[in-house]
């Protein structure tokens, strides 16, 4: 078997090692890790222009058999969308499934027609052509599929991938960053399959579905082999529900560089990453010649109830993937002291605070309609969006097309982990989070963005609002109202 049944959450005295939703272990790892290929391109008419597909295929993840799984270019999951700073890009999205999907360019800031919300359908058979020139930092960012009341399943199905922003402050840095080799996707995804090697999608608690096997880059039982002393790790937990703390199973430090949004000001030293789903991180793992570690996730203190910490997954200790230094690894720079600007959003005028609660599927007690714009905000001003999780249940945030700054979580200033850009947030239970958003997007009054909690069962059930960017004094025309 795969899962180490009862095995689980080894070293955590606090929650119960019976209960049952603790399947998840150790592993026998095996398989070579698999690696996105690099999504392929061409510069036609000052554009860099992808094709993708989204289509239903088979693949054999498990022993037991083979899957009906979804894709983009391929069966299960897609290819690394990589793109610099300045460039425009072209994206033809054409929809091979038998249903309409759409695909959304998290961390991306874009013009909403191109986001890939649940506004931007894509019927079977049907191409979507965003396009739109890249102005961000070099981050990790990804694409998923994000139809209104769907998107949890579409996910589940294996549509995914990652979408790597370059820039020449980055580039310029003595960081990893041969794609593949030691500058690695890291994917990380928890399925269950039934005794076929089916995908089951029908085992769901409170906050979705967690499952009972983990994959990384859709591998079940990963094996990596670094080549190099160092190897960037590009975390993202594209799972639908369950949250992870990973760390070294030898409680060697990594090095944090990077979370949702690019680089932070500097490389923090630390045991342990927190990623609530739609969350990223890049971390360094230096490895000795000939060493082998594993990554695992290990129980983490979510300030929630034990019954209801549960529900995360993140009480498992569970193990995600093999790392093996070659015998005669390459031997990697130690990564610079000093990576990129913080951000300085705490320095500027403020022309609007807003309050989000969340509780009961709802956000400010109303349940997404695609019908109503929540939120006006105005055009090239920096507000400030306070965020509480009023709720025992787990939660976290997401913003489409900005990144923020985190000001404040319960009063106190945020650890150097969330020192750095960020577009989506765990929201600890009754914790007060102040974030700083800067809108420079001027959109269509009538095309919105999206934010919500990204356990995708919560936002399918209609945690999620709508904002309109738009000139100041101008209002939204689907209707609505705003909180400011
Ligand atoms: Cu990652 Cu609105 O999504
Ligand atoms: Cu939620």
């Amino acid at each position: 078997g795969l899962a180490g049944a009862g095995l689980a959450v080894a070293s955590c005295g606090v929650f119960d090692a019976r209960d049952p939703i603790s399947t998840v272990g150790r592993v026998d790892f095996r398989d070579p890790l698999r690696i996105p290929p690099l999504a392929e391109s061409v510069v036609r008419d000052g554009a860099r222009v992808f094709e993708l597909v989204t289509q239903a295929g088979r693949t054999r993840i498990v022993d037991a058999g083979v899957a009906d799984t979804w894709g983009v270019n391929g069966a299960l999951l897609g290819p690394t969308l990589r793109a610099r700073r300045g460039e425009r890009v072209l994206v033809h999205v054409r929809n091979d499934l038998p249903e309409t999907t759409t695909l959304h360019w998290h961390g991306m800031h874009l013009p909403a027609a191109a986001d890939g919300g649940p506004h931007q359908a894509v019927e079977p058979g049907a191409t979507w052509s965003p396009s739109w020139t890249i102005d961000q930092p070099a981050a990790t960012l990804w694409y998923h599929p994000h139809p209104h009341g769907q998107t949890e399943r579409h996910v589940y199905r294996g549509l995914g991938g990652l979408f790597i922003v370059d820039d020449d402050e980055e580039s310029a840095l003595a960081l990893p960053r041969d794609y593949g080799v030691d500058d690695i996707p890291v994917i990380v995804q928890d399925k269950t399959f039934d005794d076929s090697g089916r995908l089951v999608e029908t085992d769901r608690v409170d906050n979705g579905m967690l499952g009972d096997t983990i994959l990384v880059n859709g591998t079940a039982a990963p094996v990596f082999e670094a080549s190099a002393t160092r190897t960037r790790l590009r975390l993202l937990n594209a799972s639908t529900a369950r949250s992870y703390a990973f760390g070294i199973d030898d409680d060697r430090p990594l090095e944090l560089i990077a979370t949702d949004g690019g680089l932070l000001p500097a490389p923090v030293p630390t045991r342990r990453v927190l990623l609530t789903p739609g969350e990223r991180a890049e971390v360094i793992l230096h490895l000795e010649p000939g060493e082998s570690v594993v990554l695992r996730s290990y129980p983490q203190e979510l300030g929630l109830s034990a019954s209801r910490a549960r529900t995360t997954g993140a009480t498992d200790e569970l193990d995600v993937m093999l790392v093996r230094a070659v015998a005669d690894p390459r031997r990697s720079p130690a990564p610079p002291r000093v990576l990129a600007a913080a951000p300085d959003l705490h320095t500027h005028r403020v022309a609007a605070t807003r309050s989000f609660e969340l509780r009961s599927d709802r956000i400010n007690g109303e349940s997404m309609d695609m019908g109503r714009i929540d939120e006006v905000v105005t055009v090239d001003t920096t507000e400030i969006w306070e965020v509480r999780n009023a709720h025992g249940q787990p939660h976290n945030f997401h913003v489409h097309d900005v990144r923020f700054q985190v000001l404040s979580i319960g009063g106190e200033p945020p650890p150097p982990e969330l020192s750095g850009w960020k577009d989506t947030i765990y929201l600890p239970p009754d914790v007060d989070i102040r974030l700083a958003l800067r809108f420079t997007d001027h959109t269509d009054p009538a095309v919105p963005y999206m934010y919500h909690c990204h356990l995708l069962w919560h936002e399918d059930k209609g945690m999620m609002g709508q904002f309109v960017v738009v000139d100041e004094g101008q209002s939204a025309t689907a209707g609505g109202h705003g909180h400011g």
